[in-house]
């Protein structure tokens, strides 16, 4: 099929590199010439596990362009993955749906039927914009053309995405027409043959069951950090509380995992953009939602709490922190945990050590020469007066606990905001252990 991807962002490259990969003919267009450069060269210009791999595999089936005309011209499926950026209220800014639809308006071939999915997480308002922007050109230019406008959510996840698209649990795909039904059935039939859902729904209900997941998934975190602060008092395993709780099978395994909050580009904006949704319409539901939020950034205050009440002070005092990339196999640092604590800790004049597998990158750019930066977790604990583990990184479960112990001072506090050790061994060791 001829699929156009419009914005070459991280949904835009791996949407389009998956679909290219079952040997589809996908035209990506964006604005930027410097990133169309790169791609047209095979680089990409964003870490995702696999995506560079696909980019060059793909190269045959992907062209990536300036031109709107190349990438919306004659194709059957056109997917907009433009940025949503939202403001601190959570008002979605839809400027770049709106630009792009005139640019579909601008482009599309009256002689063939187009389906446009809007894949950017935006309210349902988004899908009324770009209907409008393309009526408004039908009737300036006195054309017809054939389309339908639907949603298909982005429901990867980060490090993840390239498993999560070809092997999805589900596809969300807001529709009205057969015809559209048809095509969508055609693309994702090789993932449907694997026993993926497709789940036909409306265009608006598409949208907003997008903002409703990833609140579902955040509300978990967030109880699970609160039931983590309670079980803390008790001196109970959160752990083991959370295997009991998942073997509900109405509730589940996944996403009951305490840590120091949740982070990453989704989470807070999508909450707050419903909750902006709420106020807007005067619901009562915005006050649970901001909740979410609130309470999600309460557990770096906390931890702050747990270090002056071992130290007193931290003044000069060598903290390291282990993981500053939001969460395990990514580089992205955005709305990151331990980025928050860093914050505060610079307030608090701690003299603060980092390592991070892949974000280190990242965290220079936030904090530059405000803080120090080690190259394995050992170089960063060497006489560090607290330990503390911000993101899950697999290198992170096995630490030489004993060699660490050794070479930081005296009392060692060791912060374990992932839980990923056991206590009983940490405090036999001599660390004073804490968590969320
Ligand atoms: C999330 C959703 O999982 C995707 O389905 C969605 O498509 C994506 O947002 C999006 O809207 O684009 P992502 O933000 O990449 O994906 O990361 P998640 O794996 O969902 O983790 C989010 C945060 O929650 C991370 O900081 C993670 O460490 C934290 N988390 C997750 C926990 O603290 N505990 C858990 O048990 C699970």
């Amino acid at each position: 099929m001829k699929i156009g991807v419009l914005g070459t962002g991280w949904v835009g490259l791996v949407t389009g590199n998956c679909l290219a990969n079952l040997g589809n003919d996908v035209s990506f267009y964006d604005i930027d010439e410097n990133k169309i450069n790169s791609l047209k060269n095979q680089i990409c210009p964003i870490y995702e596990p696999g995506l560079q791999e696909l980019i060059i595999k793909n190269k045959n089936k992907t062209t990536y362009s300036t031109r709107p005309d190349e990438a919306i011209k004659d194709k059957d499926i056109l997917f907009i993955t433009v940025g949503t950026p939202a403001d601190e209220d959570g008002c979605v800014d839809l400027r770049y749906i709106k630009q792009i639809s005139r640019t579909i308006g601008e482009n599309l071939n009256p002689q063939n039927f187009c389906l446009i999915l809007n894949k950017s997480t935006s309210p349902p308002e988004a899908l009324d914009i770009i209907e409008e922007e393309i009526k408004e050109i039908e009737k300036n230019n006195n054309i017809k053309y054939d389309y339908e406008i639907g949603c298909c959510p982005e429901t990867l996840a980060e490090g993840t995405a390239i498993k999560d698209f070809s092997n999805p649990d589900r596809i969300i795909v807001g529709i009205k027409s057969e015809i559209a039904k048809g095509l969508v059935q055609k693309l994702f039939r090789p993932y449907a043959l694997n026993q993926a859902e497709i789940i036909f729904i409306g265009p608006k209900e598409a949208s907003l069951a997008k903002y409703a997941s990833n609140t579902h998934l955040a509300a978990r975190v967030a109880i699970t950090n609160v039931i983590s602060q309670i079980a803390r008092k008790y001196n109970a395993n959160t752990r083991e509380i959370m295997k009991a709780v998942g073997k509900d099978r109405r509730i589940g395994q996944k996403f009951l995992h305490p840590s120091l909050g949740f982070g990453g580009s989704c989470f807070s904006k999508d909450i707050q953009a419903l909750t902006f949704l709420s106020k807007q319409k005067e619901l009562p539901g915005s006050t649970l939602l901001q909740e979410i939020i609130n309470s999600n950034k309460s557990h770096t205050e906390h931890l702050i709490k747990d270090l002056l009440e071992h130290f007193n002070s931290l003044e000069n005092k060598k903290i390291t922190i282990l993981g500053t990339a939001f969460k395990a196999n990514v580089s992205d640092t955005r709305d990151s945990p331990a980025h928050r604590l860093i914050k505060i800790l610079l307030e608090l004049n701690a003299d603060i050590t980092v390592y991070d597998p892949k974000a280190m990158e990242e965290t220079k750019k936030e904090f530059g020469d405000k803080i120090n930066y080690a190259e394995n977790e050992n170089q960063a604990t060497e006489g560090s007066s607290a330990l503390i583990i911000a993101t899950e990184w697999d290198i992170f479960r096995s630490l030489d606990l004993p060699n660490i112990k050794n070479k930081m001072q005296e009392n060692p506090f060791f912060g374990d905001y992932r839980a990923l050790y056991n206590e009983k061994e940490l405090k036999d060791l001599g660390f004073k252990y804490y968590h969320v």
